[in-house]
């Protein structure tokens, strides 16, 4: 510390200190995650505490041990698999953070190859880093015979018959050599741990946390029928011992050699000669990580030349010739300040976590949702806790659950509140019912949300009229519902501080715009429940004008394609309420369009096909043909797919469209077929 007065000696006692907490906090999460598939803490926090003890023990060598885990690769053995020793060991990788570190990897790398800065380029191939599990597979004359968990490095635990279960690793290879040993991960992709996370909820059981721990425990199952359940997959990305096969020159021809054995081997691979490339497959990575059904947590950049590799060599943990380049995380930790609860336009208690502000998922996150209380039970988050919190992507973000080895002493259970903490009445749970909710129709914040939701993106769209600015028109009483909007008093609003001429301005001209929207915006607006965009639009279209909607009693509108009887009920419930009919009013008479096209009955002939369209047709604008095939029935996505009935083609149609019709054998017409197959529903025959 500055201006301290602690003796050297006092701040080498210090230092050992830490040492010593770093190495046996870094033990227990060691085993949390390499032993009980249970890790409690985000890998950047344990990657931060290696790189902590790492540095102390090169300031201070004096204090460095060889048992030390800044030295050891993941974790020991357990008892219930047998030992396997890897022929070859199983390598961990070091990081690079950031890119300044990545250029140091990469001069090192220069450095150690003896060659000069403007020599002849290293040459890498870049990869994803999955993040799952490693796993080495061992093949005998093209038979799988032992597969086994990296462990300490240098002995695994023999989870042969688990392995077997992944349908995706293939049991018989295809010429292959006397011995190939192969590494890879095994993951559980998205899809399957959403799936498995619905089933949880339902039988209401806690969520998984995350992919990664999900694949952990299920791969290291005592009973291999569960893991043969668990739909896991494998991407094979590097060699171990290997006996026989053709002889290679570079990585990049190992991992083709690998897929051609039948292997999986990610596509997602690139070889690239300069750090710049690097840098860009990182960033088109980083940006598109959430496209992927596996989840990646950065890129892993290799030395292509496998004799440069060997010249190159490894420390004791992990060789020189890679290097793990990480995303930004989208896990940290974070203390819980306290759990609030926020009132949605429909009534809808949300208990949501104040948190210590935490950089996380590229934004500062400060407020987290913990969706219900039963999901607050099942977590048993309590203020006062150190809690993972998760920014991925768009979605919201989430409170994954507490750090108990943190958990201060005497925390109590959190109690969900029961009353509204804006009008105070009473909180309900109806029966079956997952979320508590505020029944008051006329609770401000249910009010507050309401008109929230119709100035939205996907109600009229009315710009500049967010969150704030709605709270600040309710606190001052000029606004109580929607239809108020239309007529606030400007004058009123100009007294107010910060509402200078042209704010005012833009805020009328938005809401002159959001006059003429269609009447399907106008009813997404409303906020009737189970009534979104589709149902919207489908009422619209039949009945043309909102008297007729609520007019009309829910057995006709049930009966309309695209509106079924939940929501039937629930918009005919909607307006029998005499303060939707007085909405409706304020709206005729501030002169917004209630009207909707009544979409033309025409005969459903293309119910069931699928048609694409691509280039210029003379008949028809793009959105026309598009009309004109879901008002039949038919569906028109972008691209062409198995399910495509034919693929229409205009003046310069797209290449890729076409290629893919053509591999897929999909039929290609021409504007004339079009016309038929609208009216027939059949291609004419010249055309099949
Ligand atoms: S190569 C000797 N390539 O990341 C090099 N590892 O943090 C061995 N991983 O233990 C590893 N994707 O479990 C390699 N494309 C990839 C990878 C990858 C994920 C994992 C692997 C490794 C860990 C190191």
């Amino acid at each position: 510390m500055a201006g301290s007065k602690s003796s050297p000696s006092s701040a080498d006692t210090s230092v050992a200190t830490e040492i010593d907490e770093l190495r046996s906090s870094i033990a227990y999460h060691n085993e949390r995650y390499h032993t009980l598939d249970a890790p409690e803490i985000p890998d950047i926090e344990y990657d931060l505490m290696v790189r902590r003890l790492q540095e102390l023990e090169a300031t201070h060598p004096q204090l460095a041990t060889a048992d030390s885990p800044s030295q050891a690769v993941g974790g020991a053995p357990s008892a219930t698999f047998a030992p396997v020793t890897h022929a070859v060991p199983m390598m961990s990788l070091d990081n690079a953070f950031n890119r300044d570190e990545l250029e140091a990897w990469a001069a090192r790398v220069a450095t150690g190859l003896d060659l000069a800065s403007e020599a002849a380029p290293v040459g890498y191939v870049c990869e994803l880093k999955i993040d799952g599990v490693a796993c080495s597979i061992r093949y005998e004359d093209g038979k799988m015979v032992q597969a086994a968990t990296r462990g300490n490095g240098r002995v695994g635990e023999d989870i042969t018959a688990n392995v077997a279960g992944i349908s995706v690793i293939p049991k018989t290879l295809t010429n292959a050599p006397a011995v190939v040993e192969v590494r890879g991960e095994v993951y559980m992709p998205v899809s399957v741990f959403d799936a498995l996370n619905v089933e949880m909820e339902a039988q209401g059981l806690p969520r998984y946390v995350n992919p990664r721990n999900t694949a952990a425990g299920s791969l290291r199952q005592k009973d291999p029928s569960v893991t043969a359940g668990r739909n896991l997959h494998f991407w094979s990305y590097q060699l171990g011992l290997v006996d026989g096969g053709p002889s290679l020159d570079g990585h990049g021809d190992a991992l083709d050699w690998l897929a051609e054995l039948g292997l999986p081997v990610n596509p997602e691979r690139r070889r690239v000669s300069t750090i710049d490339q690097v840098v860009a497959f990182t960033d088109d990575w980083m940006e598109h990580r959430h496209d992927l059904d596996y989840e990646i947590d950065g890129a892993v950049v290799k030395v292509d030349t496998l004799s440069r590799q060997r010249a190159l060599g490894s420390t004791a943990k992990a060789p020189r010739w890679a290097i793990a380049y990480k995303f930004p995380p989208e896990e940290r930790t974070t203390k819980l300040k306290e759990i609030q609860v926020s009132i949605g336009r429909t009534g809808k208690a949300t208990p949501f976590a104040v948190l210590e502000p935490v950089f996380v998922g590229g934004s500062t996150v400060q407020m987290a949702t913990l969706h219900n209380d039963d999901q607050v039970q099942l977590k048993d988050v309590r203020p006062g806790d150190t809690v993972i919190v998760r920014k991925a992507g768009d979605v919201i973000p989430e409170v994954l659950g507490p750090v108990l080895s943190e958990r201060p002493k005497g925390l109590r259970k959190w109690k969900f509140p029961t009353s509204c903490p804006t009008c105070k009445t009473e909180l309900v749970r109806p029966e079956g019912e997952a979320h508590i909710f505020c029944i008051n129709p006329t609770c401000p914040a249910q009010r507050q949300g309401r008109i929230e939701h119709f100035t939205s993106r996907g109600g009229l769209d009315i710009e500049g009229m967010g969150e704030s600015r709605v709270a600040l028109f309710i606190e001052h009483g000029f606004i109580n519902d929607p239809g108020d909007l239309y007529f606030i008093d400007w004058d009123e609003v100009a007294r107010l501080e910060g509402f200078g001429q042209t704010s005012i301005d833009n805020l009328q001209a938005a809401l002159v715009a959001s006059k003429t929207r269609p009447l399907a915006n106008l009813l997404v607006g409303l906020g009737i429940r189970h009534l979104g965009p589709s149902g919207a639009e489908a009422l619209a279209g039949h009945f043309g004008h909102i008297d007729a909607i609520a007019h009309a009693d829910a057995e006709s509108m049930a009966e309309i394609d695209g509106v079924g009887p939940t929501i039937a009920q629930s918009t005919a419930a909607y307006f029998a309420a005499p303060e939707s009919v007085a909405l409706v009013d304020k709206f005729r008479d501030a002169g917004l369009n209630l009207e909707g096209p009544v979409r033309s009955e025409a005969p459903q002939t293309l119910a069931g096909l699928t048609v694409v369209v691509s280039g210029t047709l003379e008949g028809f604008s793009r959105d026309g043909a598009a009309d004109a095939i879901k008002s039949r029935g038919g569906k028109n996505p972008g691209s062409v797919s198995k399910k495509t009935t034919a693929l229409v083609a205009g003046a310069e149609p797209g290449a890729s469209k076409l290629t893919k019709a053509e591999e897929l054998g999909v039929p290609v017409v021409d504007e004339e077929a079009f016309q038929h197959l609208l009216a027939t529903g059949e291609l004419p025959e010249s055309a099949t």
